[in-house]
């Protein structure tokens, strides 16, 4: 997708990394909050400057199957980041069954159908109610597909899937022999209650360091699975691709894992208190909105997306996402991973903008 046309921002690329010259971003999915300070001392080791394992780093692996019941070493490769285990895991299913279908909720995080369509798999799509699963819709699609791919809480829609569709797909699937691919990068970033993680063998669990310890840019994600052929698919194609994940990154999100678990629900408790202002605040400006349960976006109904996406930007300095990009046009997705002062400068700009726009929202 080309990030400009005809003077028309048309994806995400545009705007990621972007910011300074006065722009307030509620683009990308970065927390702004700090890493644990623990993860940077005594780095000087020269060995995190060599090539390493290519399925990752022991300790870190170690440290990794103490985390999930019944896990070992050998069912983890250590990625760049969730996007890169997400490439691999749908290339080795490539590899195995050739050119199956994949089930995708829409509206969906942008790279999920380029990734399926790139490792020669289909995307087929169930469309989400109110934000959610409809197990109904979700059972009857799902007999025609090799595998699944659910991300709950979920970017974009902030929304948690209900235990008992949970269950549902991980019986129905399991049951039906398809894999559940569950992209858990917001695991730690819940609201409303504790999350529930989908498991058994058909499970391919895909998960970083990016969003919980605030660590995006250090590239550092994971693959867990219970199925041999597929970790084994994985460590090849990483092989020949990217070869070993950073390996400095790997010693910090080892160091990452190793402080206590107070720091995760410190940084829940923020987002939680930056949830409720954002959600309150677009209510009273008219938006139409589901309240987030976890993550760290708003995807409000909004008309005429792309050029309100164009004209915040240009006009106001104001970084926002079309939903279109997100298999949801008619919204627009804000991220409120942003300081509150920046916020209320943010919204503040929105407002302006929208004055007289009334039948736009
Ligand atoms: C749902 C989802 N999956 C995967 C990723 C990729 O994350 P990473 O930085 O670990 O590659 C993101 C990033 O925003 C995401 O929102």
């Amino acid at each position: 997708m080309p990030r400009i046309a005809d003077g028309k921002i048309t994806s995400p690329s545009f705007f990621i990394g972007l910011d300074g010259n006065g722009i307030i971003s509620f683009g990308s999915g970065q927390p702004d909050l700090p890493p644990p300070k623990e993860i940077f001392k005594h780095l000087e080791n020269q060995r995190l400057f060599k090539y390493g394992l290519i399925q990752g780093d022991e300790k870190l692996r170690q440290a990794l199957a103490n985390e999930y019941p019944n896990a070992r070493i050998e069912n983890f490769v250590i990625t760049n980041g969730a996007s890169e285990a997400l490439d691999l895991v749908f290339r080795a299913i490539y590899q195995i069954h050739g050119r199956v279908k994949v089930l995708l909720c829409r509206p969906y995080y942008y790279s999920y159908p380029s990734i399926v369509r790139l490792a020669g798999l289909e995307p087929v799509y169930v469309n989400l109610v109110e934000g959610r699963i409809d197990p109904r819709d979700f059972e009857k699609k799902v007999h025609d597909v090799k595998a699944v791919l659910i991300n709950s809480p979920s970017n974009p829609t902030g929304r948690v899937e209900i235990l008992s569709t949970l269950r549902l797909i991980e019986k129905i699937t399991e049951k039906l022999g398809i894999y559940v691919i569950s992209d858990e990068v917001y695991k730690d970033l819940i609201y409303e209650r504790e999350n529930y993680l989908i498991k058994g063998k058909h499970v391919l669990t895909v998960n970083s360091f990016s969003k919980t310890y605030s660590m995006c840019g250090l590239r550092v994600g994971y693959l867990y699975a219970r199925n041999p052929k597929i970790i084994s698919a994985a460590t090849d194609i990483k092989m020949d691709t990217s070869m070993n994940t950073n390996i400095l990154g790997q010693e910090m999100a080892l160091r990452a894992m190793q402080v206590p678990k107070s720091f995760t629900t410190r940084q829940t408790a923020i987002w939680k208190k930056r949830r409720d202002f954002i959600y309150n605040e677009l209510k009273t400006m008219g938006f139409d909105l589901w309240k987030p349960e976890g993550a760290f976006y708003v995807l409000p109904k909004i008309k005429h997306s792309q050029r309100v996406v164009n004209e915040l930007f240009f006009k106001h300095k104001v970084i926002a996402y079309d939903g279109a990009w997100f298999g949801a046009p008619g919204r627009i997705r804000l991220s409120y991973a942003l300081e509150l002062a920046q916020m209320k400068e943010g919204l503040a700009r929105i407002r302006q903008y929208l004055q007289g726009k009334d039948s736009w929202l």
